[in-house]
């Protein structure tokens, strides 16, 4: 198979480095350039920040050029996929522009999330909304597509097993690694000994995305689905890895052994294609009391390539009809680039890009 040229765009920050340890050696796609802002631009990669993601920084891409990020120099290096790990604000008029320019963009930004024609995807739960990929497609030759937030990554893939038994509510609490604040947030950020019980804007993404991704294509773009979801969001003083406290009303009513077997059976579309970057498992169920935890649990997901892709479940309990378990999502690799790359592979095996 010939490869399929990428360029990752924010490949400086947390994120963008995620892209760049995923693509290494990825059977799908090249690598065929790397940008950031001007601060970076002109550096080695190797050369223009800190490597933080674990294991050693890519030999071929340390030594790419890092580009300034504009339509003509991403351009210049014609990809058919951009990988975007850029701040919203930067995102906002360049992925449309190369979408214009027939680009397939897979976007982390969270600016175009809620339009109409722009799916969130999550290649387990909603492979169909694709389509939506094909219709701008049509329209305007390139397209985007995005991942959710972080936290929802982890919290919607939770949720679609246990459509069966009937969502009627969701109540989540989350406790967020400070790695979901960028590179910049690692080290500044006044967290050491303390809970900062508010993240600006996450509340409202995981109540509004969540029933985007588990809702139903129409002529229209999605119907989101109809339960509601309250959120409380913290940052906690943890290096990676976000954990949830969820709490679930069904109508069919389930208890703690059903959702157990429902969340351990759940495979998707990715799984049975063999995708590179699908864990075999995507959601895996912790017997232990004490488990999951971040510092031991954020890389969960097999094989290698899928490490940080599964989302790991424990301490499932039922009570007075209300269904309580803890989950831990690797918000920059299930949360992030991973996701990404993962839409990207399932695109490319349904024809829609390279
Ligand atoms: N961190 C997470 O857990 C997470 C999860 C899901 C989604 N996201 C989203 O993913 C994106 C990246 O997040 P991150 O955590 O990787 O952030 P980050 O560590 O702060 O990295 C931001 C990247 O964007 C570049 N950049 C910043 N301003 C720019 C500008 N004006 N023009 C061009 N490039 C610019 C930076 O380049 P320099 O190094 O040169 O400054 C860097 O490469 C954001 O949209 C974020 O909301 C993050």
């Amino acid at each position: 198979m010939k490869k399929i040229m990428v360029v990752v765009m924010g490949g400086t920050g947390l994120v963008g480095q995620q892209f760049v340890r995923l693509l290494d050696g990825h059977p799908y796609f090249e690598l065929a350039a790397i940008t950031a802002s001007g601060r970076s631009a002109g550096r080695s990669y190797g050369q223009a920040m800190p490597w933080a993601v674990g294991g050693d920084i890519p030999e071929r891409a340390a030594r790419l050029e890092v580009l300034d990020t504009s339509l003509e120099t991403v351009m210049s290096r014609a990809p058919d996929i951009v990988f975007s790990a850029l701040p919203a604000a930067a995102a906002e008029g360049i992925e449309p522009a190369l979408r214009e320019r027939g680009v397939r963009v897979f976007s982390n930004a969270g600016c175009r999330r809620q339009d109409a024609d722009v799916p969130v995807l999550i290649p387990e739960i909603n492979p169909g909304h694709l389509e939506l990929a094909r219709r701008q497609q049509a329209r305007y030759g390139g397209f985007i597509v995005t991942n959710s937030n972080c936290s929802t990554s982890g919290l919607a893939l939770v949720l679609k097993p246990l459509e069966k038994f009937g969502l009627r509510e969701v109540t989540v609490t989350t406790f967020q690694s400070i790695s979901g604040a960028g590179r910049r947030g690692l080290a500044s950020f006044d967290i050491a000994g303390n809970v900062i019980p508010w993240i600006k804007n996450e509340e409202e993404k995981m109540e509004r995305e969540s029933r985007k991704i588990l809702g139903e294509l129409t002529a229209d773009g999605i119907r989101p689905a109809s339960f509601p979801v309250s959120a409380t969001c913290c940052r906690v003083p943890v290096r990676e890895g976000h954990l949830m406290s969820v709490s679930v009303r069904f109508a069919n009513g389930a208890g703690a052994a059903d959702v157990a077997e429902a969340l351990a059976a759940f495979r998707g579309v990715p799984q049975g294609l063999g995708l590179p970057t699908a864990p075999e498992q995507p959601i895996i169920v912790r017997p232990e009391e004490d488990r999951p935890q971040p510092a031991l649990d954020a890389w969960a997901g097999r094989p290698e390539r899928a490490r940080g892709m599964a989302v790991s479940v424990g301490r499932i309990r039922e009570k007075d009809g209300v269904l309580s378990l803890i989950l831990l999502v690797h918000n920059t690799v299930r949360g992030a680039a991973g996701a990404c790359v993962l839409g990207a592979e399932l695109a490319a095996a349904e024809k829609l890009a390279g």
